[in-house]
């Protein structure tokens, strides 16, 4: 371990940490909504599928390259991957590991300032007050600041709860990896895991609550959730989006569990934590975000309407359709706000990872202070949300998510894996994740990451271009007056690319021993 980086307190606690990263607003809003779109249980097949072939893999990769970078004194993709593998191409094309978490943080942190805004809303009874689904959807729009109505003129108070989520983020970001991060997981995931138990208790307990729907039962609800439909699997689209969830929930193929990895020591155990932390967050993602959203949905309006809100999108499900079933059971307000808390603890666990990598960067490769780096990061972050959050409208925000949270994510995947079990070589490799393991990794996981799960990612990337790489550049679909906004959008995004190829050639000068 280089001089002077920190280190994860206890071994516990950086499990925490990682899961805290891993479970999010995607385990509770983007799971349940993927799941009902992709046929209920059906989805499950091509999704543990991929939590086998992708998830697991990539998790130990990312451990193992993680803790070696470490070594070395860094903790982001470009330093490590040139250090690994020498070649000046890789150590530009990983700066995508370094931005896809900010992508993904400049909209994630607006969407977790509205949980937090909403559990102020469900105590102060401002949402009781907005009760019935029309209404609701108005109350959200209004918030947003994509309609002007009865419930919002502006977006000042949109604006403040977001720059108090910010600022909380930021917070245990200057606090460090040990005592800000460390600490802030294990608090928060303990609480997140009883809120999310509570509720589940809650939906699954509402029996049949109108009479004159018997189909409407919680054991309808659970068997749309489980009962797998074959046919889809033959549908591509199902699988690119169980892989894409894959990634988004387990934070993989974003640059972040590698950052967190770089803390651990040498003798470390990667392969347990790994494995544990995995399995901690599909707990959280299947067995909980499973018995929430969509069996509470199901049981108040039926399979149908079910299907017909998940199209409508994951907030709308988040923040319309499930106040709007708290509003229908006693003790509503206290559980939606238990609701909203649930959502703000998921979120903020996750976005503190996306920041870490900007963070580790500006810190190992140009040696700036915490102070420094905090405060140059807060002022970056802040401003780059301001488009975000005020042309949502139009778009931006989606096409964020679209490049950031999912394109790119599969993209810095392959490049993870390939050089991990090409470049670099699984014969190093296979012995650095088995260094310090405290399991013995069936070796079936050594064919798996050298050839099936690269072969399977070249296969969804070839099929999402074939199928959507022309109509997407071409905005098929998309109206006529967002299309200023999503060029917008992916300009930022270029912008953001170009700054950061350039800050990797300054480091590599300041820094020429990261070369091989
Ligand atoms: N893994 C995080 C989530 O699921 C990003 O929300």
């Amino acid at each position: 371990m280089s001089k002077g980086r920190e280190q994860w307190g206890t071994k516990l606690g950086v499990i925490l940490a990682v899961a805290g990263s891993a479970v999010g607003l995607g385990n509770f809003l983007r799971f349940p909504t993927q799941a009902a779109l992709g046929g209920g249980g059906a989805f499950m097949i091509p999704y543990l599928v991929s939590f086998l072939l992708l998830g697991i893999p990539l998790m130990w990769v990312e451990w193992s390259l993680g803790r070696t970078g470490g070594e070395y004194g860094h903790g982001t993709a470009p330093a490590i991957l040139y250090r690994i593998t020498g070649s000046r191409f890789i150590k530009y094309f990983a700066s995508i590991g370094i931005i896809i978490p900010l992508l993904i943080l400049f909209y994630y942190a607006f969407i977790e300032s509205w949980s937090l805004a909403y559990a102020f809303f469900s105590v102060s009874g401002a949402l009781t007050e907005a009760a019935g689904k029309n209404e609701l959807a108005d109350f959200l729009r209004g918030y947003q600041g994509v309609v002007s109505n009865q419930y919002f003129d502006s977006m000042w108070l949109a604006y403040g709860f977001f720059v108090v989520t910010i600022i909380v983020n930021f917070y245990f970001i200057y606090k460090g990896v040990s005592s800000g991060i460390e600490k802030l997981s294990r608090i928060a995931m303990p609480i997140l895991v009883v809120i999310a138990i509570l509720l589940v208790g809650r939906i699954l307990t509402l029996g049949t609550p109108d009479p004159l729907k018997p189909d409407q039962s919680v054991v309808n609800a659970l068997n749309f959730v489980w009962t797998p439909d074959f046919s889809v699997l033959f549908e591509s689209r199902v699988w690119l989006s169980a892989a894409g969830q894959i990634f988004f929930t387990l934070s993989l193929g974003m640059g972040v569990i590698m950052t967190y990895a770089s803390y651990l020591k040498k003798s470390d155990d990667i392969a347990l934590s790994g494995l544990t932390a995995s399995a901690t967050n599909e707990f959280c993602e299947v067995i909980l975000g499973g018995s929430l959203v969509i069996p509470a949905a199901f049981i108040f309006f039926g399979q149908i309407q079910t299907v017909q809100i998940a199209q409508s999108g994951s907030f709308n499900i988040g923040f319309v359709t499930m106040p709007n079933i708290f509003a229908n059971m006693p003790g509503g307000p206290f559980f939606a706000c238990l609701w909203f808390i649930l959502l703000f603890i998921a979120g903020i666990t996750s976005s503190v990872s996306m920041i870490q990598p900007a963070v580790a960067f500006l810190e190992d490769e140009f040696g700036f202070s915490r102070k420094k780096t905090v405060l140059i990061m807060f002022a970056l972050t802040f401003l780059a949300c301001q488009p975000v959050i005020f042309f949502m409208k139009y778009g931006f925000l989606d096409e964020l998510d679209f490049w950031g949270g999912t394109v790119f994510l599969t993209i810095f995947a392959t490049l993870e894996i390939v050089v991990f079990g090409w470049i670099y070589g699984i014969d190093k490799g296979w012995k650095d994740l088995n260094e310090g393991a405290e399991i013995k990794i069936p070796s079936i996981f050594r064919f798996i990451i050298k050839y099936i799960s690269p072969l399977f990612l070249f296969i969804l990337l070839g099929t999402w271009t074939y199928q959507m790489f022309i109509p997407t550049i071409m905005m098929k679909g998309v109206p006529e007056e967002n299309r200023p906004y999503i060029w917008g959008a992916r300009i930022f995004i270029l912008a953001i690319i170009g700054v950061m190829m350039y800050l990797i050639k300054i480091t590599t000068e300041k820094r020429p021993e990261v070369s091989k």
